[in-house]
């Protein structure tokens, strides 16, 4: 028997992809919200690099599978033999894989096998059926929908989830074009993250069908798809937003300046925006991110709707991810600040740009602090406080933090100091152009940068630029990084002013009145420093700040969930009703990996029996991150 390995390019994968790569995916799919599953045809056309290979190894991880067929030039089905690997303990987040023999065609002696090796194509169609344990997919009753009408699903891919909803070769080094149909009963619309070709009602069957087409090639983890009563909303030319039915032209309010950041962005990196369509799905409150960058189709939190646009960044991040992430992929999750270190650089240039210079300095500061955090959580001397952690055997979800962004980002500025911002804005671009299209690790970024520095300075002041930036060390190091980036804006000495004012009682009207009139993100760097210097503040200074500030009723969910952290940290219990009532109605992992953690310490017991009574509402990657704090910190 084959033994299997995790391949080496990425670990996260038991695909043989150097040997057979999949080049198209057409899928067929339909819900059956009954029985809680998803279900239809994978058809993959695949190039073959190895002609002498033996077998397709796809991931898959959990749905049920049948009617491996290969598909000759003649249209006709061909049975192949396969074979499903049991679960791997310690590999468990990589699945189960589906082993598929192309040898089997010669032994039975069969005119195909010839044929395959004499081409360089083949095509593969294998039936699939996911069952209610789909980490990819989360359903949501009718109870819990805005309507209280119709059930609602969607599916989240990255890092590793696609391989839960069909077999594929999951891994970000390979990316295909799409074409996908979908049929659902009317009223409900079943989405998916690509470019609707042409709809129509089917009568025999009595179901709306989409034809969806991505021609851009992507990775696995930006497969996405949405049922449920939705609505959609026009924001500009190419921009909208769909949401759960009675919502959509709130959220077209909210987000304006959709087409502002796409313009802006394209404009910093000389590149057009190649998707054609932006559209933004506004998810039911579990959805367990802030926004996920799939193509044609961001999905956000709800909790955007702040009413202010005061989360707009999130927008403008997610649009970024357009050109860094989706165009220019990481190839495997090692590389993953590659992705989102990238991306934070770029949404705050376009913040930069669009909100003014104070505000992006105001967003790296916060940044910066939930980097120290990060790594004071993790401890200086763990390698997920590296940009190249370590994921063999383990699930890349489980070492999510904010040090791939914030760190990755400060490296960036770094680079950006070296050779100043329109050097440095030249090389994103070309970055961009040379890389599009394709999967790159951080030394293919390298390269690019120093060719730039090459051709753009004499030999001697080129290598005076590149010799002093230590790459390996940046990428590799662990804890904080060695360079100390200067992140100050005009607010924080009247962030100061303010915490004494507080503190010495002085002049408390003033103060209210500053505060009022602060951007978003000044408050938050205000709590922030609060949280960080809990001993000098007792409870009733605390309890005076709420009240006159107000915080709890007026502010948006960044703001309350860090001020519910503080009194949960300073082990206030004033607050747990509002809490408990945040943790129900708030799924975004951002606010409830701080809020459990801190709760767990304060009163493991009560917080058990609270999260096992509400679990049930949250994503199942949300419940499973939440469930190991749990388990990490038992006593
Ligand atoms: N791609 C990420 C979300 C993600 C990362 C999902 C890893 C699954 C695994 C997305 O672009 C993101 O970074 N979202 C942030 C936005 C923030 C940085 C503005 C979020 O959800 O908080
Ligand atoms: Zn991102």
């Amino acid at each position: 028997m084959l033994e299997l390995k995790a391949n080496s390019e990425d670990i996260n994968t038991y695909s043989n992809f150097q040997e057979i790569v999949q080049k198209e995916v057409e899928l067929d799919v339909s819900i059956d919200f009954d029985n809680k599953s998803m279900f239809g045809t994978v058809k993959t056309k695949y190039e073959i690099i190895n002609q002498s290979l033996e077998n397709i190894i796809l991931d898959l991880h959990g749905p049920e599978i049948s009617n491996v067929c290969l598909i000759n030039e003649d249209y006709e089905k061909v049975d192949l033999d396969c074979i499903i690997y049991d679960k791997n303990k310690d590999k468990e987040a990589l699945g189960t894989p589906l082993v598929i023999n192309l040898l089997s065609l010669k032994e039975k002696d069969n005119k195909e096998y010839e044929n395959v090796f004499n081409k360089k194509e083949i095509m593969i169609s294998i039936e699939f059926k996911t069952n209610e344990n789909c980490n990819g997919i989360q359903y949501l009753t009718k109870e819990q929908t805005r309507t209280k009408e119709y059930p609602f699903m969607f599916t989240q891919c990255e890092a590793i989830l696609c391989r839960t909803l069909f077999p594929i070769q999951d891994t970000p080094s390979v990316k295909s074009i799409y074409k996908v149909k979908t049929s659902i009963s009317p009223p409900l619309s079943f989405l998916f993250g690509g470019i609707l070709k042409s709809h129509y009602y089917d009568s025999a069957s009595k179901k709306k069908i989409n034809c969806y087409e991505q021609n851009i090639p992507i990775p696995s983890y930006l497969v996405a798809f949405v049922a449920g009563e939705l609505e959609y909303a026009k924001i500009s030319k190419r921009c909208g937003v769909w949401t759960e039915k009675g919502l959509a032209s709130l959220a077209a309010k909210e987000f304006i300046d959709a087409e502002k950041y796409i313009e802006i962005a394209e404009n910093y990196l000389n590149h057009p925006y190649e998707w054609k369509v932006y559209n933004i799905l506004v998810l039911p409150f579990s959805f367990p991110f802030g926004g996920m960058e799939n193509p044609n189709l961001t999905f956000v939190t709800p909790a955007l709707l702040a009413g202010d646009r005061s989360m707009s960044n999130v927008i403008g991040h997610e649009i970024s991810h357009s050109w860094t992430g989706n165009l220019v992929t990481n190839k495997n999750w090692k590389n993953f600040w590659v992705n989102e270190g990238f991306t934070k650089f770029m949404e705050r240039k376009l913040d930069k740009i669009l909100l003014g210079e104070e505000m992006s300095k105001l967003e790296s500061i916060v940044g910066n602090n939930s980097l120290i955090s990060a790594i004071k959580m993790y401890g200086e001397d763990s390698y997920f406080t590296s940009l190249s952690p370590d994921f063999s055997g383990i699930d890349p979800d489980d070492g999510f933090s904010t040090v791939p962004y914030e760190k990755g980002y400060q490296f960036l500025c770094y680079l950006e100091e070296r050779v100043g911002e329109d050097n440095f804005k030249e090389i994103m671009g070309k970055y961009i152009e040379k890389y599009k299209y394709k999967s790159v690790d951080w030394t293919d970024f390298k390269s690019v940068y120093e060719e730039y520095v090459n051709n753009k300075y004499e030999g001697r002041n080129a290598r005076k630029i590149l010799n002093v930036i230590d790459w390996n060390k940046w990428v590799t190091e662990k804890g904080f990084p060695s360079y100390k980036m200067e992140f100050k804006s005009k607010y924080t000495e009247e962030v100061d002013d303010l915490i004494n004012k507080f503190i010495n009682k002085d002049n408390i009207e003033n103060a209210k009145k500053i505060f009022k009139e602060w951007h978003t993100n000044v408050k938050l760097v205000f709590l922030e420093k609060i949280l960080k210097n809990l001993e000098n503040f007792n409870e009733s200074i605390i309890l005076e700040i709420k009240k006159e500030l107000n915080l709890v009723e007026e502010y948006n969910d960044d703001v309350k969930a860090i001020w519910y952290e503080i009194t949960l940290e300073k082990g206030m219990k004033e607050e747990i009703e509002n809490i408990m009532n945040f943790l129900k109605t708030h799924g975004r992992l951002k606010y409830l990996k701080p809020l459990y953690i801190s709760w767990i310490k304060l009163d493991f017991n009560n917080a058990k029996t609270f999260f096992d009574e509400n679990k049930i509402v949250y994503h199942p990657i949300a419940r499973r991150i939440i469930q190991n704090k749990f388990d990490s910190m038992k006593k």
